[in-house]
C-alpha cells in the first residue's frame, strides 16, 4: 500500500491532531504517500484531499480539535454519498483509509469497508461508548476538564451550602457522568444506563444535608432520561425537600475543546502508528482500540453490532463512595 488517506469525522476529541501526526509521520517511515481529507466524509465524497508531509502536521500535537475539522455527513449514511466517497478516493489513488472517530464514524467505515474498500477506524470520541475499545482517544482529558469543573463547583457549593446538578456529556453512554462521579466525590451520578427517578436523587441530596454536609454534587450525563433541565425543572418549587438550594450547571461543549493531556497524545500516537501497520499488513476493516492495555484490532463488524456496557461494579462503588 503506497498511498493512503486519514480523516477525522463526528464529534472532536482532544488527540485527534496527535493521531493524524502519528499516521502521517510512521505511513512516510513506511514509504507510503500520506492525504488529509478535510472535513469527515462531507470532504471525502466531494473529494477535498491535502498532501501532508512531515511539516504539514508540525506544531499540532498539543492542540484540541482537529486541524483537518470534523463534520457531520447525512449524505454519507446513502448509498449513492458512499459511491461518490469509492470514486474520490480512486480517483486520486489511494489504497487506505484510517477514519479517526466515534460511533457513527466507524459505522461509516464499516460501510466502506464493506463495498471492499481497505480501511481501518481509530477509536476517538469522548463518550467512551464505542465498542472494541475499552478506553477511547479524549476521554481522559475531558474527564480532567470536568474534574476542574467540579472542583471550583463544589468550592461555591460548600460557601453557600448549596446542591448543584452538572451535566456532562454522553448521548447514550454514562462513562463519563460515572468516572467523573467518582473523581470528583459527587454525592450522586445519574447516567442513561440506570433509571432513576427524581425522588431518588431527592432523597440523596437530603440525605447529605442530613448527614452534615455543606454541599451536595449530582452529576447526570446529558442522555438521562432526567437531565439538568428536567432535573431543575422537578425539584422547581421544592428546594426544602432537598434541604439546599439548588444550583444547575451544564457543561457542554467545553469538554471537547479541552487541550490534551499526556495520556491522549500518547494513546493517540500508539493508534495511529497501529493503523498505518494495520493498512501495511493488509489486517483492514478492523477498528484500532484499547484492551487490557494492549493496542487490539477488533473487526469493524463486531465493533458495529455490539454495544459498549456500562461496569455495574463501578456503578455500585459510586454509590458507596458517595456516603
Ligand atoms: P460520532 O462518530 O462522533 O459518533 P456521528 O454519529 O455524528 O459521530 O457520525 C459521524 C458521521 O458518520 C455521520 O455524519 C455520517 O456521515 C457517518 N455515519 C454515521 N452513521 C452512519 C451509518 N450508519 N452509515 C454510514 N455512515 C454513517
Ligand atoms: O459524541 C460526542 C458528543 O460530544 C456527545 O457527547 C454529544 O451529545 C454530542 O457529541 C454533541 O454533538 P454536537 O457537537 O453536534 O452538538
Amino acid at each position: 500500500m503506497k498511498r493512503i488517506a486519514v480523516m477525522t469525522s463526528g464529534g472532536d476529541a482532544p488527540g485527534m491532531n496527535a493521531a493524524i501526526r502519528s499516521v502521517v509521520r510512521v505511513g512516510l517511515e513506511e514509504d507510503m504517500e500520506v492525504f488529509g481529507v478535510n472535513r469527515g466524509y462531507a470532504g471525502l465524497v466531494v473529494g477535498n484531499f491535502v498532501p501532508l508531509r512531515a511539516r504539514d502536521v508540525g506544531g499540532i500535537l498539543d492542540k484540541g480539535g482537529s486541524f483537518l475539522q470534523s463534520a457531520r455527513c447525512p449524505e454519507f449514511k446513502t448509498e449513492e454519498g458512499q459511491m461518490k466517497a469509492l470514486h474520490a478516493l480512486r480517483e486520486r489513488g489511494i489504497e487506505g483509509l484510517v477514519v479517526i472517530g466515534g460511533n457513527g464514524s466507524q459505522a461509516g467505515s464499516y460501510a466502506l469497508s464493506k463495498r471492499g474498500f481497505p480501511v481501518v477506524g481509530i477509536a476517538s470520541t469522548i463518550d467512551n461508548d464505542l465498542y472494541g475499545s475499552e478506553i477511547t482517544l479524549g476521554v481522559d482529558t475531558a474527564l480532567n476538564v470536568i474534574l476542574e469543573a467540579i472542583d471550583r463547583l463544589k468550592v461555591t457549593a460548600s460557601s453557600h451550602e448549596r446542591a448543584f446538578v452538572i451535566e456532562v456529556m454522553g448521548r447514550d453512554c454514562g462513562y463519563l457522568a460515572l468516572m467523573a462521579g467518582i473523581a470528583g466525590g459527587a454525592e450522586a451520578v445519574i447516567i442513561p444506563e440506570v433509571d432513576t427517578h427524581p425522588e431518588v436523587v431527592a432523597d440523596e441530596i437530603r440525605s447529605a444535608y442530613e448527614r452534615g454536609k455543606n454541599h451536595a454534587l449530582v452529576v447526570v450525563a446529558e442522555g438521562a432520561k432526567y437531565n439538568a433541565t428536567k432535573l431543575e425543572a422537578y425539584f422547581k418549587e421544592n428546594h426544602e425537600r432537598l434541604g439546599f438550594d439548588l444550583r444547575v450547571t451544564i457543561l457542554g461543549h467545553v469538554q471537547r475543546g479541552g487541550t490534551p493531556g499526556a495520556f491522549d497524545r500518547i494513546l493517540a500516537s500508539r493508534f495511529g502508528e497501529a493503523a498505518v501497520k494495520a493498512l501495511a499488513d493488509g489486517e483492514t476493516g478492523v477498528l484500532i482500540g484499547l484492551i487490557s492495555d494492549k493496542i487490539a484490532r477488533t473487526p469493524l463488524e463486531e465493533v458495529n453490532s455490539h454495544k459498549k456496557t456500562i461496569d455495574e461494579g463501578v456503578v455500585k462503588l459510586a454509590r458507596v463512595l458517595s456516603k
